[in-house]
């Protein structure tokens, strides 16, 4: 039995372990957390984050080898493999402030763990850092601020699972990744990790790199994917200019197996907490490394992400003849995509304080999201109204913008809603998941990301 401690109890930390400790039984596993709330949430019926499939593990593991707990010192001390996924937000102050990683809670830990600790230890990297910080992280733990009595293998094992489809993803990962030193001790340690993994996954899904290139692969892999994203939504704008359908686009350059199909939905920009700092941070690390032509390669990426989520909202003024001020606008969505309760770099509340600037009366409504959406919004969210309902959310508005792709919002009933709200009415489908030939025969005037619009305005139809 091996006694395995995960700090952080977060989006990755409270998943990632409930999964191991399931697929596990015969080892011990605790989450720890500075934050009080999360840890009692975790331990109630009541998870502190909304995943499909988790309620299930987690109650098939707690209490009989999955634990939560603020007692983090402790258990420190009796763990002999200790995941460290505490978050890693980026910088906003000091030397490359919006860029850099923030690394104070991870250093923190690091400290924490090398003054508990009498026995040797694997220190597992689970949250994403830039490329090398394993070398900082070795030189905390060697310091002198210990007993000097443990021996600590540093590892990475970045974490691939996304939001939504985190349990599937952990249950049937596409690969597990394992970087470690070339010594003895650390192969040994490597060891030790894909042993845990072999579990549940089949061992040529599980690779091992050397520790540069399993925290460097991190990065690029939320790069490639963010790339994908911001390449389709630059191709919409054209398409919207021209006639060309995007979502014709996709399906033709997508059958290409060269290309493949995924991730080239076209949309008001990708959000969620980490591709965005992980680009700033990839386009920090080349700077620092004197790559300035690599750093702007990848900057291009957020600029078009934010320009995709800029230019939703102008459209949507444009349309509705150049002003939304005083009209009521119902959001369809908060979170950053399907199926989480997640806003962090949410796009819809990026199209929220667009519309605000614009003073338009918003409503909000999402399934999951609502309650993170209005502690995302701050102050703002005293001038946005949040409505569970979709359909009261709808009533007297103007127009609907659905900026997150769940599939509730798509089997509404439109000509309930459409009867309900101010005419001429408009739908913006910013994730292209509606039947806009319906709509539009509906009486809707219907505008689609990347996609010629339906209107019944006859100067916008030839
Ligand atoms: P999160 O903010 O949801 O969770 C981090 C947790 O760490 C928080 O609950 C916080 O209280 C806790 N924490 C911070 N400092 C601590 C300390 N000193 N001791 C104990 N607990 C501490 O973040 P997250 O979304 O779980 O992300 C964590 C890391 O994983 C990040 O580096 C992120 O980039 C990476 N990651 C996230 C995802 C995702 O889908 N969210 C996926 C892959 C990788
Ligand atoms: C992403 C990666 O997919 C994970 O592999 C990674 O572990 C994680 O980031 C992380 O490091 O945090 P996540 O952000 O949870 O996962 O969700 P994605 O499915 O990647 O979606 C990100 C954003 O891109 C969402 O706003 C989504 O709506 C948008 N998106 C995605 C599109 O607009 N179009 C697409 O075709 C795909």
């Amino acid at each position: 039995m091996a006694n395995i401690l995960c700090i952080g109890a977060g989006y990755v930390g409270g998943p990632t372990m409930a999964v191991i400790a399931k697929n596990c039984p015969q080892h011990r596993v605790v989450v720890v957390d500075i934050n009080e709330a999360r840890i009692k949430a975790w331990q109630s019926d009541n998870l502190p984050i909304y995943e499909p499939g988790l309620d299930e593990v987690v109650r098939c593991a707690r209490g009989r080898n999955l634990f939560f707990s603020t007692e983090i010192n402790r258990h420190i001390a009796e763990a002999d493999i200790i995941f460290v996924s505490v978050n890693t937000p980026t910088k906003t102050f000091g030397q490359g402030a919006g860029r850099a990683a923030d690394l104070q809670y991870w250093e923190k830990t690091a400290r924490q763990i090398l003054e508990n600790s009498t026995s040797p230890k694997i220190v597992v990297e689970k949250s994403t850092l830039p490329v090398r910080t394993a070398e900082a992280m070795e030189r905390i733990l060697n310091s002198d601020g210990g007993c000097g009595c443990a021996h600590f293998d540093v590892l990475s094992n970045p974490e691939f699972l996304a939001e939504g489809t985190a349990v599937r993803d952990m249950e049937n990962p596409d690969r597990i990744l394992i970087g470690g030193r070339e010594t003895p001790s650390g192969q040994q340690a490597v060891q030790t990790l894909v042993d845990l993994y072999a579990n549940w996954v089949p061992r040529e899904r599980i690779l091992t790199t050397n520790l540069w290139s399993s925290e460097l692969s991190k990065l690029v892999a939320n790069a490639f994917l963010a790339q994908r994203v911001s390449s389709i939504n630059a191709i919409s704008a054209l398409c919207e200019k021209t006639e060309a359908d995007v979502t014709e686009v996709a399906r033709a350059i997508g059958m290409d197996s060269r290309i493949g199909p995924k991730f080239l939905k076209a949309g008001v920009g990708f959000g969620g907490s980490c591709f965005r700092k992980d680009i700033l941070n990839l386009v920090y690390l080349c700077q620092y490394y004197g790559l300035d032509e690599v750093a702007a390669y990848w900057e291009q990426v957020v600029t078009m992400n934010e320009w995709q989520e800029s230019r939703f909202v102008s459209n949507m003024v444009s349309a509705m003849f150049n002003t939304v001020a005083g009209k009521r606008v119902a959001l369809f969505g908060a979170a950053f995509k399907a199926n989480t309760g997640d806003t962090r770099e949410s796009p819809a509340l990026a199209v929220c304080r667009g519309l605000l600037e614009e003073h338009a009366e918003v409503v909000i409504t999402d399934p999951k999201a609502l309650e993170n959406a209005r502690e995302d919004l701050g102050a703002l969210a005293q001038r946005v109204i949040f409505e569970p309902d979709p359909y009261a959310a709808a009533k007297n508005a103007h127009a609907i913008a659905l900026v997150t792709e769940w599939a509730e919002f798509a089997e509404l009933d439109y000509e309930q809603i459409f009867r309900s709200m101010v005419k001429p009415a408009f739908v913006f489908d910013g994730r292209n998941i509606l039947n806009h030939k319906a709509l539009y025969e509906l009486g809707f005037n219907v505008y689609a990301v990347g996609r010629p619009p339906l209107t019944h305005f006859v100067r916008n139809n030839h």
